[in-house]
C-alpha cells in the first residue's frame, strides 16, 4: 500500500515513515523507551499523557515540534531516552499505525535502521504480509516507498504489482540518501526546518538497530507499541 488509505489487508502489517516517524520509534525503542503510544492526532497526544499522567510528549506537524510538546520528532532526539513512555503525534506516520492495528492481526514497525530485523520477523511469522506505507497526505511517496522496495527485495516472496513496483524503483536510485533527499518527505524536512537536514543522512543508514518495534494493543485511541 502506498498510502494508507489504499484497499489492503494481510495477517503482517509493516508500517514505513522513514522520514521520520518510524525511524524515531525504532530509535526510540532501541535506546531504552518502554513502549511507544502512537497517537494521530495532538490533542489525543495531550489527552493520553494526563490519563496516563506520565509519558514524554513528542512528534511534529509541518515537520516542527508541536508547541508544547517536550520533544519532536528527529531520531537523533530519542538517542537518550527522556522517560519510559513516549506519546507520538505526527502528521503522517502515526495514523498509518493506526490503521494497520485496524486491518492486521500484528503489526511492525519498519524503518532502514532496523531493516534486516523487520524483515527476518516478517519471514518468522510465515503469514502473507502488508507493507503500509505512510506516504504524505493521501500521497505516494518516494521514501517510503524506497525502504518498502527494500524489504520486498530482501523477502523474495511472491508479490503484487505494487511491491514489485517499490522493488523495481529500489535500483533507479545510487542509494536510500538520495531517495530521501528527492521525496516529498524529505523536500518538506528541508524547506520547513532546515536545521534537521541531518536527519535524512541518520534515517538512510540500512540496519544498525537489531530491533522489532510491535503493537502490543490500543489505548485511548492511539496504538502502544514495545519491543
Ligand atoms: C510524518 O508523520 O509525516 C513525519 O513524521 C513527518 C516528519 O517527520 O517531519
Amino acid at each position: 500500500m502506498f498510502t494508507p488509505d489504499e484497499a489492503g489487508a494481510a495477517p503482517t502489517g509493516v508500517v514505513i515513515d522513514v522520514i521520520r516517524a518510524t525511524s524515531t520509534i525504532c530509535q526510540a525503542l532501541a535506546s531504552g523507551y518502554q513502549r511507544v503510544f502512537c497517537a494521530p492526532e495532538v490533542d489525543e497526544a495531550r489527552a493520553l499523557r494526563d490519563a496516563l499522567g506520565d509519558g514524554v510528549l513528542g512528534g511534529e506537524r509541518h515537520a516542527v515540534p508541536i508547541p508544547g510538546f517536550d520533544l519532536g520528532n528527529s531520531p537523533r532526539e530519542y538517542l537518550e531516552p527522556a522517560g519510559s513512555t513516549l506519546i507520538l503525534s505526527t502528521t503522517n506516520g502515526t495514523r498509518a499505525v493506526v490503521v494497520a492495528a485496524q486491518r492486521c492481526e500484528r503489526v511492525l514497525v519498519a524503518s532502514l535502521l532496523n531493516l534486516d530485523s523487520v524483515v527476518n520477523a516478517v519471514r518468522e511469522a510465515g503469514d502473507d504480509a502488508v507493507v503500509v506505507c505512510a506516504g504524505v497526505q493521501g500521497t505516494m511517496n518516494l521514501d517510503d516507498t524506497f525502504v518498502a522496495g527494500r524489504i520486498v527485495e530482501l523477502l523474495g516472496w511472491e508479490c503484487t504489482d505494487a511491491a514489485d513496483a517499490a522493488a523495481r524503483l529500489v535500483g533507479t536510485w545510487s542509494g536510500a540518501e538520495e531517495a530521501f533527499r528527492a521525496s516529498k518527505s524529505g523536500r518538506n524536512l528541508l524547506e520547513n526546518a532546515p536545521h534537521l537536514e541531518a536527519d535524512i543522512a541518520f534515517c538512510a543508514r540500512e540496519s544498525v538497530l537489531d530491533v522489532v518495534p510491535r503493537l502490543v494493543g490500543m489505548r485511548d485511541g492511539a496504538a502502544e507499541i514495545s519491543l
